[in-house]
């Protein structure tokens, strides 16, 4: 039986509407809309395009939202001039500086810089130590977007048998943390992880973070479950053209699952509906603090 496809576009949107209505409600409250300033250093092609993205689907759910070009050239002292004067903005929810950064600037250092209640992107540690202690943190965008999708889904996480495939810090520890928190028994896996495919074919949940392209093949699969692709791979085809795909093979495995996301159209658009969330949750916290 074929499985069934998660459909990730209508789920973001259901997902903006929320955030839309989050964000009118908090204007009536609080006299102002919040605000999402994104920053990207350089020209990194794909970079540009995302967080064009991210200040589009901003302004569409009528946050405020602000991209800040800079240089490549731009030091690692110019940078954090910037974050301090966007940490100092009261009208300034949530910062997001756009990942990879040029060579001669120290992610670690930077990230750090940004206060956590205006990290929307969830990766300080002061969030990272929130959520595996299950406090109220903000998550990272992709792997908080992967759960509501199995929730959509109507797939029941408590003591399900999960496997998160990858084990970096903005997809798959944050992911395992979600599902830990959800009663689910999760293992991670990883390029040095022992009879994958054996391991994998037991799971009643599968995410695929890893970053090949079509590496889950149909017999990875247990009959009914729920796989959730986090991979966005661009393969070359025989013509000279080329085709996104996922860390999944669909067309088979489609065939074995429960329910299954496509690639593009699953994960993808979740993860800016969800920096509007977070942005929006943000804004809240930061309004109860200083209420
Ligand atoms: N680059 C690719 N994905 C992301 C993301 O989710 N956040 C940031 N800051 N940079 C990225």
């Amino acid at each position: 039986m074929s499985a069934r496809i998660i459909d990730g576009k209508a789920i973001a949107e259901k997902v903006r509407g929320e955030v839309k209505e989050g964000v009118s409600a908090f204007q009536s409250t609080h006299g102002r809309v919040p605000g999402l300033d994104v920053i990207l250093v350089g020209e990194h092609a794909p970079s540009v395009v995302y967080t064009r993205n991210k200040e589009k689907a901003a302004l569409e759910v009528g946050i405020r939202g602000r991209l800040h070009r800079m240089p490549e050239a731009t030091t690692q002292a110019e940078l954090l001039a910037m974050v301090a004067a966007l940490s100092a903005d009261e009208s300034v929810d949530g910062i997001l500086i756009q990942l990879p950064l040029p060579k001669h600037i120290d992610e670690r250092t930077v990230l750090l810089a940004i206060p956590p209640e205006k990290d929307v992107d969830g990766f300080h540690p002061i969030n990272v130590g929130r959520l595996s202690t299950g406090q109220d943190a903000l998550v990272p965008c992709t792997p908080l977007g992967s759960l509501r999708l199995l929730d959509e889904a109507g797939v029941n996480l408590k003591g399900a048998n999960a496997i998160v495939i990858g084990r970096s810090n903005i997809v798959g520890k944050p992911m395992a943390q979600l599902l830990l928190s959800r009663d689910a028994t999760v293992t991670i896996a990883h390029s040095r992880t022992s009879n994958l495919a054996g391991l994998c074919a037991t799971m009643d949940v599968v995410i695929a973070a890893v970053g090949r392209a079509e590496m889950v093949k149909a017999d990875w699969i247990k009959p009914g479950a729920a796989v959730i692709d986090v991979g966005i791979n661009r393969i070359e085809l025989a013509d000279g053209k080329s085709r996104l795909v996922g860390d999944v093979a669909f067309a088979e495995c489609k065939e074995v699952a429960g329910a299954i996301t496509p690639v593009p159209g699953g994960v993808g658009p979740m993860t800016i509906a969800i920096l509007l969330q977070n942005t929006l949750m943000a804004a809240k916290a930061r309004a109860r603090v200083s209420a």
